[in-house]
């Protein structure tokens, strides 16, 4: 019986340790930082980490706490979604509704976790947008805003202007800004007559909303100095987007518009487009990023607007080694590599835990971009995360670190024999071990003498990881018999095997 549950249990570390090999986790989405939901609606997240064949997956607070079902309200499946209920302003709950939370993953290779994703609800809260009458010279433009409450500027958008309820086609003295703005160029004293609205949309709950009508007036040119009607401030935007930076002014006679590009007229770039309403750059790139100038001048005077525009990169982690098996006591050494713009930070986790410095650990580098792990225990196995956060920016890569028993093992040896003087013998030893071993040799406890061209000892490292050896004796005479030793040693340890070799008298020579 005790043999039978001995067996068993062999048998099943035996399963385990091969599963660790072949066992995988990887990210379905590692960029989800942000999901908005709509109070009415709800939402249902599939947790962004995964594994295989199997792994366990769990929902945390990123404040550190549990997840636990709340009837009604949120709710993890099984196969690890998170869902959260539609519900009435009442049931409302910040720390429910409006909260950091990650999700992890884990089996038997370690444990990793998402970026902090920020769930918010949002509610069908009432609101109204608004449309500000203008006045404007004849000739010169007229800009129309749409004024939406701070509050739901995160969510409502314009969709559409309105000209005495029919929908504006932008061209022919009409523009819409990409920030939602109506300009209307070479103003005419008909223009008068209309009545102007912004039509908004919500981007959760899909209400649509109508402003007032605004109307404006008209009048007749007078000499006056250029004003400035809408303008830029300085943003941040990802390479290879595009940035529409809007400037526009009125004044008699009609202003000219001069850009600047850190002091210097703007570069001669298809990729640089001035229209009516501002200058538009695409496919942006880094060297775009600096401080841009919008001049407006005329006759009476001149006025200018300056913002600074930040064009990154975003963020890219790679961990390396990916994957590494090695054997305890061995020194481990992880690099996390991030591309983007610099001012980033980088933590460090095992199995989702952040790794405190201690005897084992140390983080090095001018970026902690570096962890040390030395004379690395069993316990040091796992999951090792390494995030780079920048802003609200997050991103991270991770590998898996299994240390094994590497004390090496000796798996093949020769064996104690007679041998004939001038006959030539080869003894071989292999060990295995983690990191591999090296294999020395002795006699009769004295180094073989390898300088000698009648005694060769050779090794190498099969793909497997284990150490052969062979000692060749090309031409045995009595002093080459006696103990021969092979050791086997790496840094987790050593293992020996030895047998005599006799080399017989009398014989011959
Ligand atoms: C990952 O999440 C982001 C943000 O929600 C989304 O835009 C993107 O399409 C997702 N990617 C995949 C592969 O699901
Ligand atoms: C998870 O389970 C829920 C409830 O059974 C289901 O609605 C959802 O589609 C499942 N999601 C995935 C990703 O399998
Ligand atoms: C490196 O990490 C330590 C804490 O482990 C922190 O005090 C220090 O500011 C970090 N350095 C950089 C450059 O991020
Ligand atoms: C020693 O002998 C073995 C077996 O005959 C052979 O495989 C090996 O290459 C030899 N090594 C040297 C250094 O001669």
């Amino acid at each position: 019986m005790w043999l039978v549950t001995l067996l068993l249990l062999y048998s099943l570390q035996e399963v385990n340790s091969e599963d660790v090999v072949s066992t995988r986790l990887y990210f379905v989405n590692a960029s989800l930082q942000r999901v908005t939901f709509s109070s009415s609606v709800g939402v249902s997240l599939p947790c962004p980490a995964g594994g295989a064949p199997h792994a366990v997956l769990r929902w945390y607070l990123a404040a550190g706490d549990d997840i636990y079902d709340v009837p009604h309200i949120r709710h993890v499946h099984a196969n690890g979604t998170l869902q959260l209920y539609p519900f009435s302003p009442s049931a409302y709950n910040s720390i429910i509704h409006d909260n950091e939370y990650f999700c992890t993953a884990e089996n038997q290779a370690g444990k990793i976790r998402s970026p902090s994703i920020h769930i918010k609800a949002v509610f069908r809260e009432p609101y109204t947008v608004r449309v500000a009458d203008q006045r404007s010279m004849r000739g010169n433009v007229a800009v129309f805003k749409c004024l939406i409450p701070s509050a739901v500027q995160e969510y409502v958008s314009v969709v559409s202007w309105e000209k005495d309820t029919v929908s504006i086609v932008p061209g022919n003295r009409f523009f819409l800004t990409s920030f939602g703005a109506l300009y209307i160029s070479e103003v005419q004293k008909e223009d008068a007559l209309s009545t102007y609205r912004c039509i908004t949309k919500h981007k959760y709950s899909g209400e649509t909303r109508q402003s007032n009508g605004a109307r404006l007036s008209v009048m007749d040119p007078t000499e006056s100095t250029p004003s400035v009607l809408d303008s830029f401030q300085s943003g941040e935007v990802q390479v290879g987007h595009s940035v529409e930076l809007p400037c526009i002014a009125s004044g008699y006679p009609n202003p000219t518009i001069r850009w600047l590009k850190d002091g210097r007229p703007l570069p001669a770039d298809s990729r640089w487009t001035r229209r009516i309403s501002g200058l538009t750059i695409s496919d942006l790139r880094l060297e775009d990023s600096g401080n841009y100038i919008c001049e407006v001048t005329n006759s009476f005077g001149s006025k200018e607007v300056t913002g600074h525009l930040n064009v990154i990169e975003p963020l890219r982690v790679t961990l390396s080694p990916k994957n590494l098996k090695t054997g305890i006591s061995s020194t481990v050494i992880l690099s996390c590599a991030v591309q983007g713009s610099p001012h980033f930070t980088v933590s460090w986790y095992r199995n989702t835990e952040p790794v405190v410095p201690d005897q084992h650990f140390s983080i090095q580098g001018a970026h902690n971009e570096t962890l040390f792990i030395s004379a690395a225990q069993k316990r040091h196995s796992g999951a090792y995360q390494c995030f780079a956060t920048r802003k609200g920016q997050t991103a991270q890569d991770f590998s898996i670190i299994l240390l094994e028993d590497g004390t090496p093992r000796v798996v093949a040896s020769f064996s104690e024999r007679v041998v004939v003087p001038g006959e030539p013998f080869s003894l071989m030893c292999a060990a295995k071990g983690a990191p591999p071993p090296t294999i020395t040799w002795t006699l009769d406890d004295e180094p073989v003498a390898r300088d000698l061209s009648r005694v060769r000892a050779s090794q190498y490292t099969l793909s497997d990881g284990s150490t052969v050896s062979h000692v060749n004796v090309s031409s045995p005479q009595i002093r080459d018999g006696g103990v021969y030793r092979c050791a086997a040693r790496n840094s987790a340890g050593s293992a020996e095997y030895q047998a005599r070799i006799n080399v017989l008298r009398g014989f011959g020579l």
